[in-house]
């Protein structure tokens, strides 16, 4: 049988994370992706035609580590291995302190930094197997602070400094790890609806070319943190 990367993709039903599922996908790789709602993840799975066998649509919510368990266990059941986990599920809670809720705080927190550890947690045994990567898709909130960005600066840096303590932690085990930090990138962030006011942006199947041009590096070379930006501004 081919033996064909396997990738899991969180948050793979739209945006950057459909984006780089169907890169990825492109080239070859046999792709899963997950969402709360397995209908969207299903039907992105289907939007992105080609062989139905290599791709794999889950039902996870990243804030539950039962749920990313399950996900990989599934991944392992239909294609026995995981290579790669691109931790990319996320969202956005923008307000001056006085206005952010206790509740928007918990989701931001829950979902941006305790969803990546779920996911990286629940991956570990197969991509030390693998010998595979993990990414984690933080931002450049990660390193630039700004108003009304109490919660999601507060999310980025911590997966910014996660991501660079777990690449030390997996470095002994040959699996590479790297944070990439994006700029703005054209999704539906924030409730925002993708339209032509967004191609200034950098778009979702660029940082799949990233991803993917970061996977056929020399085993020997580990770029442990990538910022991108627009080339062009508004
Ligand atoms: N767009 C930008 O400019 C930009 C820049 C830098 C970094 N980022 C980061 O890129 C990542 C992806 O964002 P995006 O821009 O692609 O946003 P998006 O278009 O809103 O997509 C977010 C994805 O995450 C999923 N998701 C959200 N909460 C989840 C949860 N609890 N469990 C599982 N999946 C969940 C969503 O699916 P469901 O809602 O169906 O669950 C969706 O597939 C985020 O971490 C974001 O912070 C974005």
């Amino acid at each position: 049988m081919e033996n064909k990367k396997t990738v899991y993709i969180t948050g793979g039903s739209k945006g950057i994370g459909k984006g780089i599922a169907d890169y990825l996908l492109n080239k070859g790789y046999r792709v899963a992706i997950s969402s709360r709602n397995i209908k969207d993840a299903e039907a992105a799975a289907k939007s992105f035609g080609g062989n139905p066998e290599d791709v794999l649509a889950l039902q996870s919510d990243v804030r539950k580590p039962e749920d990313e368990t399950n996900a990989i266990a599934s991944i392992i059941k239909k294609w026995g291995q995981l290579d790669v986990l691109v931790a990319n599920a996320g969202l956005g809670v923008f307000a001056p302190i006085d206005q952010m809720k206790h509740e928007d705080w918990n989701a931001q927190i829950d979902t941006n930094v305790t969803g990546v550890f779920n996911s990286v947690k629940a991956s570990l045994d197969a991509v030390k197997e693998s010998k595979g990567y993990i990414f984690t898709i933080a931002s450049l909130a990660g390193t630039n602070f700004f108003a009304n960005g109490t919660a999601y600066n507060a999310s980025k840096f911590a997966v910014v400094g996660f991501t660079q303590a777990l690449m030390l932690d997996m470095r002994p085990y040959q699996v590479k790890v790297s944070t990439i930090m994006p700029g703005s990138v054209t999704s539906h962030f924030n409730n925002h609806t993708p339209s032509e006011e967004d191609a200034w942006k950098i778009q979702p199947e660029d940082i799949g070319q990233l991803v993917y041009d970061m996977l056929q590096m020399n085993p020997r070379v580990l770029p442990s943190k990538v910022e991108v930006r627009p080339s062009n501004t508004k």
